[in-house]
């Protein structure tokens, strides 16, 4: 739950604010972000990392409002399209803070990075290196690149997350040689000037042995570069991936002892092979906007299955969140709108849509006497889901509200059904329709 929540006679408030005056206010479902949880979880990555560059990562969520939280805070940005680099330049964040990512950036995307100026350029194929070589020099620019490297670790994670096994597209596996043939091909285009490398393990990681690995093969690879070519390379990214507490018993790691652990473990292995410290970046997502944010639904339907568990339909569903559908991702809820002394009945949280995966929350507890017109919260849910959402069975997307101090506003506007006829060019007359 978000750091400023709080339950007063089984009422949920964030920010100083009853979510039962949200939904009323903005309708449901809602995300609710605890703007100061978001802020103070920001500063404590830059804090801790006050020696190197915290990159947050805008996949886990990005509205031009978060990035200018950010922005204030001093972080960087990680982007991984053009559509994230557009939001990022809407809000006004400094490009040379923002680093590209993405596995197959289309040549627009790589011209506009150039065009603006931004910090840095992941490269993670042989075309690619070649494409942004092309471009850079067409435009007499020499951008910061750095080399995306696939470490072999196998990350204790869900398999679709997980991102630095030999086996999946990101990257130059170092174990086959492609990452020193990247560096090499790299080296020979003057136009750019390669950094450092990137290494990004995969998400919602709890464990530090993979990060240890990853570190002990990047600096062998410092090393093979060093012999190589006389190069000392000054930068590593560590990518992200620091796990969240979705569920109760689940211990997340402090910024401070990620930090301590990581700059322990790279100066380690610098010293082994005499190698200068390089100068750490670390993207973390989810362990900076996960924590702070709710969902908030209206309860439309309970249905006892006979014998079984009560299924609580709620008014979103897999569109709004749908990692419990596609990685089996656990969360928890409760009742947010009233207290209940009834005694607790196993329930699965379902959403709205036309299939029978659409989970919410796979198990939880709710009071028996839960009916239609009570809220829920699901807790954690500020990343990968409004970012992973989608328009399923024309379910318009629900807005985002950022609460801070009693006050609430809106940061992403809800969806209606004109937004979802909006691009079928089969509509002549210019609908008004609300859902
Ligand atoms: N850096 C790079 C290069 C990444 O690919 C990612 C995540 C991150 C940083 C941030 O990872 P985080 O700190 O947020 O774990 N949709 C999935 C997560 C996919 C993450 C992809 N890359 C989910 O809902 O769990």
């Amino acid at each position: 739950w978000p750091r400023s929540a709080k339950r007063d006679g089984g009422v949920l408030t964030v920010g100083g604010v009853d979510v039962r005056d949200l939904a009323k206010k903005y309708g449901t479902p809602l995300y609710v972000y605890d703007e100061e949880d978001v802020r103070s979880r920001a500063r404590e990555y830059a804090a801790a990392f006050h020696d190197g560059d915290v990159h947050y990562a805008g996949k886990a969520f990005l509205c031009t409002t978060v990035a200018r939280w950010l922005d204030e805070e001093g972080l960087g940005l990680d982007v991984c399209s053009g559509g994230e680099l557009a939001i990022a330049l809407a809000a006004g964040f400094p490009a040379e803070r923002v680093t590209l990512h993405g596995s197959n950036k289309a040549p627009w995307e790589i011209e506009k990075a150039l065009d603006v100026g931004v910090g840095r350029i992941v490269l993670d194929s042989f075309e690619e290196i070649a494409r942004v070589g092309y471009l850079a020099k067409e435009k007499g620019v020499r951008p910061k690149v750095m080399v995306r490297v696939t470490t072999g670790v196998e990350a204790h994670t869900h398999e679709f997350i997980a991102t630095a096994h030999d086996d999946q597209k990101f990257g130059f596996s170092r174990s086959s040689g492609a990452a020193l043939e990247a560096v090499r091909r790299v080296l020979e285009l003057k136009q750019l000037e390669l950094v450092g490398l990137h290494s990004h393990i995969g998400s919602q990681i709890f464990d530090v042995d993979g990060f240890e690995v990853a570190a002990h093969r990047l600096a062998e690879l410092l090393v093979a570069i060093r012999d190589e070519h006389g190069v000392e390379l000054p930068e590593l990214d560590l990518g992200g991936g620091y796990g969240i507490a979705y569920v109760p018993g689940e211990e997340p790691h402090d910024p401070k002892s990620i930090a301590d652990g990581l700059r322990d473990i790279v100066a380690r292995e610098c010293r082994a092979y005499e190698l200068a410290m390089p100068r750490l970046t670390v993207e973390p997502g989810r362990a900076i906007i996960g924590p702070g944010g709710v969902t908030i639904y209206e309860v439309g339907t309970v249905k006892d299955v006979e014998g079984l568990r009560t299924y609580v339909s709620v008014d979103g569903g897999m569109s709004d969140n749908l990692r419990t559908a596609l990685y089996g991702a656990e969360y928890t809820g409760a009742l947010a709108s009233r207290s209940s002394d009834a005694s607790p009945m196993l329930s699965r949280l379902v959403g709205k849509h036309c299939e029978s995966g659409d989970i919410v929350v796979r198990d939880l507890w709710f009071p028996a006497d839960l009916a239609a017109g009570d809220l829920v919260a699901v807790a954690a849910t500020g990343a990968y889901c409004r970012s992973m959402a989608s328009n399923y069975n024309h379910v318009p997307k629900p807005a985002v509200v950022a609460v801070r101090d009693g006050g609430s506003r809106v940061i992403v506007r809800r969806e209606s059904a004109a937004d979802l006829l909006r691009l079928d060019a089969g509509v002549e007359t210019d609908l008004d329709a609300e859902v």
